[in-house]
């Protein structure tokens, strides 16, 4: 029996976090077989992605530290699905699109590359495809609003940025296996609707 991945994305601030954790724990209440999980990992490779992030790195060598965290986590997200689990991931590849994607555009526009066409093909041999991916829609200026009065703040949390990467999200979007949510409506809103349409997703295969 093969099981089912569904990846949550948003930009900081969408509450992503919180909604995957509740959607696991309404799921689990139920009786499926699930397993939480995020990116980047609680590894040591995860641990490298982090320590970047408050370092001076080439935003090459932030992109290749994602990309190494996200291949050795896909082997363990297979094995889960080959067990026939319901998968749920906090972040995975759209995040890497849509930030690194807005992190490199120009750098890549200056080869005549597509950022987020080419780190989709160079990630093909290392992922598993999302079969559902719930995206968290917000608006960066009341996502930082959100943000701020938390402790812990990322270089990726400013309002130039993550507009271009809400933009790049909603391109990503326009793929059959997205799924959109306004993120603000409440937590029991959004709840409810995720598990519909995974409780669909498993009902229907
Ligand atoms: P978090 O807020 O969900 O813990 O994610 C940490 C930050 O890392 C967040 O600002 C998004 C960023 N990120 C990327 O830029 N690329 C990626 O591939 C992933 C997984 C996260």
């Amino acid at each position: 029996m093969k099981g089912k991945f569904i990846t949550f994305e948003g930009i900081d601030g969408s509450g992503k976090t919180t909604i995957a954790k509740e959607v696991f724990t309404r799921l689990k209440n139920s009786g499926r077989d699930v397993i939480l999980t995020l990116e980047p990992t609680q590894t040591w490779l995860g641990d490298a992605v982090k320590r970047s992030y408050d370092e001076e790195v080439s935003p090459f060598t932030e992109l290749f530290l994602f990309l190494g965290d996200r291949a050795t986590h896909t082997q363990k997200i297979k094995k889960w699905l080959e067990q026939g689990k319901i998968v749920l991931c906090d972040r995975y590849c759209d995040s890497t699109y849509a930030y690194q994607g807005a992190a490199l555009e120009e750098k890549l526009r200056e080869f005549r590359m597509d950022a987020m066409e080419w780190m989709k093909y160079i990630s093909k041999p290392f992922i598993t495809k999302p079969d559902l991916t719930i995206l968290l829609v917000i608006e960066s200026k009341i996502a930082l609003q959100r943000l701020s009065n938390r402790k812990k703040r990322t270089k990726f949390e400013n309002m130039g940025f993550l507009k271009k990467v809400e933009e790049n999200y909603l391109k990503l979007a326009k793929e059959e296996r997205f799924v959109k949510i306004d993120a603000k409506k409440s937590i029991k809103e959004i709840v409810d609707e995720a598990v519909n349409y995974i409780e669909e997703l498993v009902k229907s295969s």
